[in-house]
C-alpha cells in the first residue's frame, strides 16, 4: 500500500447534484483512489456525507473509497461506514480520547485503518499508533473546508512523520490545498498519496480532469 504515488481526488469539490458522473469522470480520468469527506458539524464546522451517500455511490466504481472523518463521535459510526463500502477508513486523533480503539475496531471491521492529524496537533501523539495503522493523513489546512491554502509549516512535520514510519508499509497521505505548486514539496517531504479538491474538480470537466491529474503527478515528481 505504500509505494506507489497516490491521486485521491476529493469529491467535496466535485459537483454534488452529479456525484456518481463525477466520480466516473475522474477514476476515467486517471485517478487512484476516492476520498470521501465526511464532516459532522461538530468536529469541523462543515456538514457532508453520510453512510448512506458512501453507499449510494459505491456501485459506480471499484476504486478504493479512502474515507476520511472529521466528526466525533467516531466509534459508533465506524461499522456503518465499513457496510457502506469503505475500504479505508481514517479517524482523527483529536476526535476522540481513544484513538487506539478506533483503530482497532477499523480493523476488526476488515478495513485498512488510517489515523489523521490536525496542523496543530504535534506528531508524536501517532508515534504509539504505528503498527496499528495502514495509513497517516497529514492534514495541510485546517479541517473543514475545500479551497483554502496550503500551510507550509506541514513540510517539517511530513518529513518527521516519514521518518518516524521508518520501513513500515504506511501510506503517508496529504489533504488540503495540494495543487501544482504545492504538492512537490509534500512529495519530497515523503507523502506518497496526494488529496485534491479544488485542483481536480473547480470550475472542471470530464475534459479537463485527465491534464489536472497528469499536472499533479508529473509535480509530485512522477
Ligand atoms: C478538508 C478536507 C479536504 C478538502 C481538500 O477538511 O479534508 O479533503 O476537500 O480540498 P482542497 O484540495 O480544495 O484543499
Ligand atoms: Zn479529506
Amino acid at each position: 500500500m505504500a509505494c506507489q504515488q497516490i491521486i485521491a481526488p476529493s469529491i467535496l469539490a466535485s459537483d454534488f447534484s452529479r456525484l456518481g458522473e463525477e466520480i466516473t469522470d475522474v477514476m476515467d480520468a486517471g485517478a487512484d483512489w476516492v476520498h470521501v469527506d465526511v464532516m459532522d458539524g461538530h468536529f469541523v464546522p462543515n456538514i457532508t456525507f453520510g453512510p448512506d451517500v458512501v453507499k449510494a455511490i459505491r456501485p459506480v466504481t471499484d476504486a478504493v473509497f479512502d474515507v476520511h472523518l472529521m466528526i466525533s463521535p467516531v466509534d459508533a459510526y465506524l461499522e456503518s461506514f465499513a457496510k457502506a463500502g469503505a475500504d479505508i477508513i481514517t479517524v482523527h486523533a483529536e476526535s476522540t480520547p481513544h484513538p487506539h480503539r478506533s483503530l482497532q475496531a477499523i480493523r476488526a471491521l476488515g478495513k485498512k485503518a488510517g489515523i489523521s492529524l490536525n496542523p496543530g496537533t504535534p506528531e508524536n501523539s501517532i508515534e504509539y499508533l504505528l503498527d496499528q495503522i495502514d495509513l497517516v493523513l497529514v492534514m495541510t489546512v485546517n479541517p473543514g473546508f475545500g479551497g483554502q491554502s496550503f500551510i507550509p509549516a506541514m513540510v517539517e512535520k511530513i518529513k518527521k512523520i516519514k521518518a518516524m514510519i521508518g520501513e513500515r508499509p504506511i501510506t503517508l497521505e496529504v489533504d488540503g490545498g495540494i495543487t501544482t505548486d504545492t504538492i512537490q514539496s509534500t512529495a519530497k517531504a515523503g507523502a506518497n498519496a496526494f488529496v485534491a479538491g479544488s485542483a481536480i474538480f473547480k470550475n472542471g470537466n470530464k475534459e479537463i480532469y485527465k491534464s489536472r491529474i497528469e499536472a499533479l503527478r508529473k509535480a509530485a515528481g512522477n
